[in-house]
């Protein structure tokens, strides 16, 4: 929660913008009080009374406006606050903090303030990996200045790659880290996550898979990451890039991913969501199967390694606190204790899987968390916020463990 507490919100002009009127309502509703800068460009994307409207006060525009001034002048502004956040941080503004330029109000209020600051960048993928926003970024993480996101995925402008904003769930769960004095918590811990299908080949050019998307296991690892976690995930073939900060190593079967779950070891936590083929082809052919014409081939099935099972039960450099998931149709708790007793996990993350519930590719997940001693029932979530949920669990349970 973050009662009482006063967040200056500066959006500054990319598409992402959409996405803070968002954020201010999140905001709010745990309690925090709004105030919010538009920078010229920001108004380009959204309108100064859609974000009045969210904020209940006055949005705050110009830095020479004799009102505003008279009301407020831009240097109490900026230290009337507990916590600047800039979302979306376009490459510009990053730019003018960087080089502790003040031009307008929003780089104004930021050099002029004595607060703590979180920027969630936003902008275009080429952008984002330029040398000089690399430089600028890494110059504004030595003053001090906070950085969540950007993420991977498909861009406004057609491209693809990091650069996306950080969902709004992502910026508060960064804003809920800051102020319990969390953020950087899982810094020094080694996290291994496994997300995605596998790809079982038949033979060169056909394979056994599944639907998974793997976007759970990577919003995982984005979590875990953005805690301070050295994070490596291992994925089957998805759609979906790297998130920023992982390490990410890339397989097609279950016996890849076996192989490269235990060339990360030892790990402090391992989070199992993949969704791991169970069979295998016995003997895949080693040319395209063709037609003959005299029946149907017939295909031999064998067990692929049960990853997660394996990692519980090492005998040595067993992680410290093994995390599995399981989808279920029905009974989703009962199974899912069962399946924790049977892998000999710590934990399972039970999803209920059933159709109606589009979990399946899509982006929400309604899932239990089981321990020995609880099944806690979340609600409808977001992938993103059940990540970050998983992950500030994880801090609390490694920092438990550590005392
Ligand atoms: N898992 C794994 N290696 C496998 C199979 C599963 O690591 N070869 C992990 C998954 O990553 C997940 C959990 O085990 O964490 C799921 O277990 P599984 O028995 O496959 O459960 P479901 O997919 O729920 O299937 P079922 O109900 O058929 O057992």
């Amino acid at each position: 929660m973050l009662d009482g507490k006063r967040i200056l919100l500066i959006i500054a002009g990319g598409i992402a913008a959409y996405k803070s009127l968002e954020l201010i309502r999140r905001l709010r509703e745990r309690g925090a009080s709004v105030r919010a800068i538009l920078t010229h460009a920001g108004a380009q994307f959204v309108t100064p009374l859609s974000v009045s409207s969210l904020t209940g006060d006055k949005v705050y525009q110009d830095l020479f406006s004799l009102t505003d001034e008279a009301e407020m002048g831009h240097i109490q502004l900026s230290r009337d606050a507990d916590l600047l956040v800039v979302a979306p941080a376009t490459a510009d503004l990053i730019a003018k903090m960087a080089h502790g330029r003040a031009d307008d109000l929003a780089s104004t209020a930021l050099l002029a303030t004595d607060k703590p600051v979180l920027i969630a960048p936003a902008m275009n993928v080429r952008m984002w990996l330029h040398g000089a926003t690399q430089r600028n970024v890494k110059q504004l993480t030595a003053d001090g200045v906070a950085v969540v996101g950007p993420n991977d995925g498909d861009m406004a402008c057609g491209e693809f790659g990091p650069g996306r904003m950080a969902e709004p769930a992502e910026i508060v769960a960064a804003i809920e880290a800051h102020f319990a004095g969390n953020a950087g918590v899982l810094a020094g811990v080694k996290a291994l996550v496994t997300a995605g299908p596998t790809h079982e080949p038949i033979d060169p050019v056909r394979y056994i898979a599944n639907r998974s998307s793997g976007k759970q296991g990577y919003a995982i690892a984005a979590a875990l990451s953005a805690l301070g976690a050295d994070t490596t995930l291992v994925s089957g073939p998805t759609a979906l890039a790297s998130p920023t900060r992982v390490k990410l190593v890339r397989v097609e079967t279950a016996h890849e991913m076996f192989a490269a779950c235990e060339a990360a070891l030892p790990v402090d936590v391992a989070v199992c969501a993949a969704a791991v083929a169970d069979w295998r082809v016995d003997h895949a052919a080693n040319q395209k199967i063709k037609k003959t014409g005299t029946g149907l081939p017939s295909l031999s099935l064998i067990e692929n390694p049960d990853i997660l099972h394996a990692l519980s039960s090492r005998k040595t450099a067993r992680p410290g606190l093994v995390v599995g998931f399981a989808a279920e149709t029905e009974n989703v708790v009962a199974h899912a204790q069962a399946k924790r007793a049977k892998k000999g996990c710590d934990w399972i993350v039970a999803n209920d899987v059933s159709p109606a519930t589009g979990v399946m590719g899509g982006d929400r997940n309604t899932v239990h968390l089981i321990t020995a001693a609880s099944a806690e029932a979340w609600p409808q979530l977001a992938k993103s916020e059940v990540a970050a949920r998983l992950a500030q669990r994880i801090a609390a349970h490694l920092k438990v463990d550590a005392v």
